[in-house]
């Protein structure tokens, strides 16, 4: 019938994976369409916490078949470890999650060059999570990779020696960057058995005879608008499209089937790994973010920078995925501050600008902020929209409309239960 798409608006980390396990259950599928192991979505239930990488976020729930679509990127050994992970759930892995036979492999080799670069790159890093992405992604555009698919061939030891060799003489252009590939290749093909295990599918195919017979699917993005490789805060971004368009080359279903576009964003900002941020705190404000919403990344452990809502790049970010409604996370995160800050534009040489610039990192984009009554109330126990606070109604309501998109969610919590729609 048709795919409605869930995608992060911000630097990522939005709560993704929590609110695709809460909708998992209108939906026949969840397919994600890009990224791999850098991304890590979390959900929360009956007092467990589980964080998946590369499976998508609504394995946990009966029904739900979960597709690794064509335009995502697969480590094995992360992977393998994601199942192990779900061993004590019975999940039937073989009826309920598909992989894609035209997803690409992240070799050990990518991650070396991944680690390679980034070292070499000094106080230029990008802050990549170092799984190898970049790497994958650039064999993938310089029709060099490696897919699932090849995985079946009597030729892909071959495939596999001769793309390592070629990975080999790039990383001699790092003298200074040691390694031990032998470690790493030996439980990688280990894992490869394990894909393979599993059933590897023409996703492309499977979607769309679903989507013929009235399925409705959840297209589940990772990353976020501000990390996509054209739209995003370039070069500080991820290797793939993040935003409404990837759903489509990362899955093969035509833009026709797109219904719902859910836009997921923070009630405040953060981002992990450098780059531009403008609204970011490094002060006391910025910390007391950090220590409520607990934010360290997912993946790495890394403490996220942290600011305030920055509607400059919300709109963008809108703009860009054609937006049909909001859902707004963490708002419980917010209550201990008096006041609440919007950026509403940024003072650029002088200027007023509301339109996010292309060269924002290398400018000096100060933020305008208007200010906002908090509302100095614990969420977290609330069961329905209509116990919010006033001070927080009239948030949603400012925000609904600068952004002219309706907020239809506000989450509370981490949990599945912590979720109250408008
Ligand atoms: P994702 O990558 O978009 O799936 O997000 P992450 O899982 O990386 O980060 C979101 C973090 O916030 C996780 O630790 C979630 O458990 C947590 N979280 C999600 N929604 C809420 C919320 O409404 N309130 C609070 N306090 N935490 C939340
Ligand atoms: P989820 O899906 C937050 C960031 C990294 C780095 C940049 C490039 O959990 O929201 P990469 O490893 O892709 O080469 O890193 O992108 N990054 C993320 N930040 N959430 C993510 O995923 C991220 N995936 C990558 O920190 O700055
Ligand atoms: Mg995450």
């Amino acid at each position: 019938m048709n795919v409605d798409v869930l995608l992060g608006l911000q630097w990522g980390d939005e709560g993704k994976g929590k609110i695709v396990d809460v909708l998992t259950p209108n939906y026949s599928v969840i397919a994600r369409f890009q990224g791999g192991p850098n991304a890590g979505h979390t959900l929360e239930f009956e007092g467990n916490k589980h964080v998946l990488h590369t499976i998508p976020s609504g394995i946990f729930r009966k029904d739900a078949i979960n597709v690794i679509g064509n335009g995502v990127v697969i480590d094995p050994i992360v992977f393998a470890t994601e199942l192990q992970k779900l061993e004590p759930y019975n999940i039937n892995l073989s009826e309920r999650l598909k992989i894609s036979k035209k997803a690409h492999l992240i070799l050990p080799t990518h991650r070396l060059i991944d680690a390679a670069t980034e070292q070499a790159k000094e106080d230029k890093k990008i802050g990549s999570t170092l799984k190898g992405i970049g790497p994958a992604y650039m064999d993938k555009t310089g029709r060099n990779g490696l897919r699932i698919g090849d995985l079946f061939l009597p030729t892909f030891v071959q495939k596999y020696s001769d793309l390592k060799d070629k990975h080999l003489r790039i990383l001699a252009h790092f003298p200074d960057f040691n390694f031990n590939l032998q470690e790493m290749e030996q439980p990688w093909f280990e894992k490869i058995e394990l894909l393979k295990s599993l059933p590897c599918i023409d996703s492309e195919h499977y979607l769309n005879k679903l989507l013929k017979q009235g399925s409705k699917i959840l297209a589940e993005g990772a990353q976020g608008t501000m990390l996509d490789v054209d739209f995003g805060t370039y070069p500080f971004v991820t290797s793939s499209n993040t935003v409404t368009a990837g759903t489509c080359t990362g899955l093969g279903i035509p833009p026709t089937s797109i219904k719902k576009v859910i836009g997921i964003f923070k009630a405040y900002c953060t981002r992990v790994g450098s780059g531009p941020f403008p609204t970011e705190l490094n002060d006391e404000t910025g910390e007391r973010m950090r220590k409520e919403g607990k934010e360290f990344g997912a993946t790495t452990g890394r403490p996220r920078r942290c600011g305030w809502l920055d509607l400059v790049q919300l709109k963008y970010a809108i703009m860009v995925n054609g937006v049909t409604e909001l859902y707004m996370m963490k708002a419980d995160v917010l209550s201990v501050f008096d006041e609440i800050q919007l950026c509403e534009a940024y003072e650029v040489n002088g200027k007023r600008v509301s339109d996010f610039p292309y060269d924002v990192h290398s400018l000096k984009a100060n933020p305008i902020y208007t200010k906002l009554p908090g509302w100095k109330v614990d969420l977290t126990g609330l069961q329905s929209y209509e116990q919010i606070p006033e001070a927080l109604k009239n948030y949603v309501e400012y925000l609904e409309q600068q952004l002219e998109v309706p907020i239809r969610l506000v989450s509370v919590g981490p949990d599945r239960a912590q979720t109250l729609f408008k």
